[in-house]
Formats: C-alpha cells, structure tokens, sequence
C-alpha cells in the first residue's frame, strides 16, 4: 500500500545519498537474461516496483528467480514463450523488451501493449519495424502484440527517430539472429551500453553501442554470466536538482559524471557551484541564481527524463527561464500540479515559459514518474506549511528509499494513510 507523500520544506538539502543502479538499464537487462541458456546474476539492482514486476513475470514465463540484496540470480533453463495478452505485462512500458527477448531465444511472442507512464501516446512502431525487417509477422490481437519468425535474419534497419526502446528491442532479437544487422540512427543512451556489454558477456557480439550505428552479428546460443548494473543518472540527477532547488550542499555519490555533463554545464550556468570526482558530484546550492534556456534532447543532450524536475528548480530562479523538450511532444503533466503550488508557468506548444518566484504548499497529484520528482522538489522548497503528494505509487517506480534518503539529507518527510 503506498500513502500520501507530506513534506514540510524550507530546509537545505545536507549530505551524502548514495545512487542506485540505473532503473532503466535493470528493467531492459532483465529480460535480456531470457536469451541465456544458464544462470544470469544482475548486481546493483535498484529496490524498485518495476523490478519487482518483471521477476514476477519470468517466473509467470517459467523462470527461477532469486534476490538476495541488491543482486538477482535468473535461471532461465525452463522458461517458455507463452503467450501474456494482459496481467503484469500491462503494468509497465518495459514489458515491452519481454518481444524482442522471447522472440530472439523462441522465434515467437504474444506481449499486451505495455502500461507505464502514459503522459502522452507513446508509439511502438520503430520496434515493430525493426522485428518485421528481421524477418518477423506481426500482428496486434484485441491489444497484444503476436510476433513469429521461422528464422531470423540480420538486416541494416534505419530508425525514423532515435528511440531507446527500439534500439534495445532490436538488439536483444538480433543477438540470435542469422548474419549481421546494422541498427543506423539508434540511441546513444548510457543504458543501451549497460545492455550490449551484458549480451557480448552472454556470448553476442555487439559492436559501436554508445554511437549511431551499432553491429550485430547474430550467434546461436548464449550463456549465464555476471553483470553489475551502471547507476542511474535520472536519479543521481534528480538529487542534484533538489540539492540546488533547496540551496543545500549534497554529495550525489556512485555515479559515473561523464553520464550527467548536460545537466553539470546547465547548473553551472546558472550558478550553482559543482565538484567533479571520480565517482561522486557535490553540488552546492546559492542564494541567487540567473535564468536559463534547457532544451531536453536524445543522449548526450539534456535527458528528457530530468525536465520536470528542472521545471520544478526554475521556478527558484529569478527573471524567465524556457525549457523546450525535443524528445515528446507534450510532457507538461506537471505543470498544472506546480502551478497549484503558486508557479508562474505558460506552456507554449513544447515549451515551458517560467517565471520565478515563491511557492506556497498545496495538495498536488503526481501523474507519472518525473512529474513526481518535479511535485518532491517543488515542495522541498516551499517555506511554510506541508504539501501533500498522492499518486505517489508512480514516484516510488523511480526513486529508491525516497523517504528515508531525503530524511537523511535533513528533509522533513512522511508517509500518511487514509
Ligand atoms: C525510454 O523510453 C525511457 N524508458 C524513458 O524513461 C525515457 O523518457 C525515454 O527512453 C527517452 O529517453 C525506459 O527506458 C523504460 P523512446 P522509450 O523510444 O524507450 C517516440 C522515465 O521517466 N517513439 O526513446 O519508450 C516516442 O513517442 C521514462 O524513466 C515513436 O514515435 O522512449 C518519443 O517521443 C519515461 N515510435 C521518442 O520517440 C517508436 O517506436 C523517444 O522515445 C518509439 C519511440
């Protein structure tokens, strides 16, 4: 059962929070293990819903699988590909990686249409089009996707638009596919690397994950290995932002920074004081900021998925900020929420115009994931009274521990239950 989120604000973030692994490189590497034929052991996973979900599916699909800590051991040896029109799989957008995965180890799958964070129609199409170049029917029956290939074979596939979820799909069939497929335009994102070095440590061979072209040779078999997860950026960024919202002095720590540079430079520009080490950032908040421009973009530009938190710190800057997001067309579930809390915010097609100022408690409803985060931020701000948070079953797919992390850095916050 998950309560309403309270947060008495106006007090600087102070300390240290450690980062989780990344949640979107565990909920594509955990259906990537399907395509072993032994044991697969993911370390540094996040404690997170979605991975909770997925294991529960793999064992729906006739795997084992053991957590202990932050580690799961997948025993994929009896898994079969049957058919998931509904349950589970409608509970998060990831279930659509099980497609690619069945597809490459059993040449078949029927997957419902995923669920997750609907804050606009969020097409599939690229990933359809990478199975049927691979040499896939598919077809949609009453909302599942039914996917079949005799044999699979490698193809050069042209993505219309960089999508993650596309080029990790395409991967994941290609991997067991016969020849060699080129993935062109494919996403860059830290994950899509997490993913290709766990598939070559099962036996693929992957080469240029990280650039625009990526070269699959397909093999025919993979087996078990060890593999532990890369923090999560989106997180580890989302602290940051908090840290400087509430002119707090927090050290964001296991991370890798290179990861979080788009957002390093925006913060920097606008004034807040950061400290690069090896695995962790200090970022030091001021009494005063200047207004900037963010346009959220495709990996190494600003992640969309941090654009609603920094909504939420723009609001905290004195004069007009805009940030534009490239990647959806309308990600502003959030800003309605804010404006509730006394936020001076227009949106202008895929623009958000922001004027700073004060904000006031209020009761507010996240809608999804980072809209969450952006409601969380917003109300460590707020001086007086106590914002309270609803829909807090979307945050808690993101954020690890929430409460008890923000607690640590000296924030008063609470759960509440009806
Ligand atoms: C991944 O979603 C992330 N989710 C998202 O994180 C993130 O916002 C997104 O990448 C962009 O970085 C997971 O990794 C599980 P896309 P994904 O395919 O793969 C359009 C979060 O908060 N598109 O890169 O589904 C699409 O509508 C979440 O953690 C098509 O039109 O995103 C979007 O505008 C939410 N057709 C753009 O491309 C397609 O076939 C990028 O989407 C595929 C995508």
């Amino acid at each position: 059962m998950t309560g309403k989120l309270m947060i008495a604000g106006g007090r600087p973030l102070r300390g240290t929070i450690t980062i989780s692994g990344a949640k979107n490189s565990a909920v594509a590497l955990i259906p990537a293990a399907i395509l072993a034929e032994s044991t697969v052991v993911l370390d540094n996973l996040p404690q997170i819903s979605d991975v909770g979900i997925l294991a529960e599916i793999l064992g729906e699909l006739g795997a084992s699988v053991e957590r202990e800590g932050d580690s799961m051991r997948i025993h994929p040896q009896s898994l079969k590909s049957i058919p998931m029109p509904n349950g589970n799989v409608k509970k998060l957008r990831a279930s659509y990686y099980l497609m690619g995965a069945l597809l490459g180890r059993f040449g078949e799958a029927t997957i419902g249409l995923p669920g997750g964070c609907n804050f606009e129609p969020r097409p599939i199409d690229q990933h359809i089009k990478g199975f049927e170049a691979l040499g896939a029917e598919v077809s949609n029956e009453n909302g599942a996707i039914h996917i079949r290939a005799k044999a699979l074979r490698g193809a050069k596939i042209y993505l219309d638009m960089v999508s993650v979820g596309a080029t990790i799909n395409i991967m994941l069939a290609a991997s067991r596919a016969k020849g060699i497929t080129l993935i062109e335009n494919a996403a860059k994102e830290p994950e899509i690397i997490d993913v290709a070095t766990l598939l070559n440590s099962m036996g693929a061979k992957i080469k240029g994950a990280g650039t625009e072209t990526i070269r699959i040779e397909g093999v025919d078999a993979m087996q078990g290995c060890r593999h532990s997860i890369i923090p999560d950026r989106i997180q580890a960024g989302s602290y940051m932002i908090a840290a400087a919202a509430t002119r707090g002095d927090v050290l964001v720590d296991n991370v890798i920074p290179k990861h979080l540079e788009a957002l390093t430079a925006k913060l920097q520009e606008m004034g807040v004081h950061i400290y690069e080490m090896d695995e962790s950032i200090r970022v030091v908040g001021q009494p005063e900021y200047e207004s900037i421009d963010v346009k959220a973009l495709v990996y190494p530009g600003f992640a969309t998925d941090l654009q609603s938190p920094m909504t939420s710190l723009l609001t905290q800057v004195k004069g007009t900020s805009i940030l534009t997001d490239y990647v959806y067309n309308n990600r502003f579930k959030h800003v309605p929420e804010l404006v509730r809390m006394g936020a001076r915010i227009k949106v202008e097609g895929r623009s958000a115009v922001i004027e700073g100022g004060l904000l006031q408690s209020a009761k507010v409803k996240a809608t999804d994931l980072r809209a969450g985060a952006s409601l969380f931020i917003a109300a460590l701000t707020v001086p007086t009274g106590e914002t309270e948070i609803t829909g807090t079953e979307y945050i808690y797919r993101g954020y690890e521990n929430l409460v008890p992390n923000l607690r640590n850095l000296g924030a008063e916050v609470w759960e509440e239950y009806e």
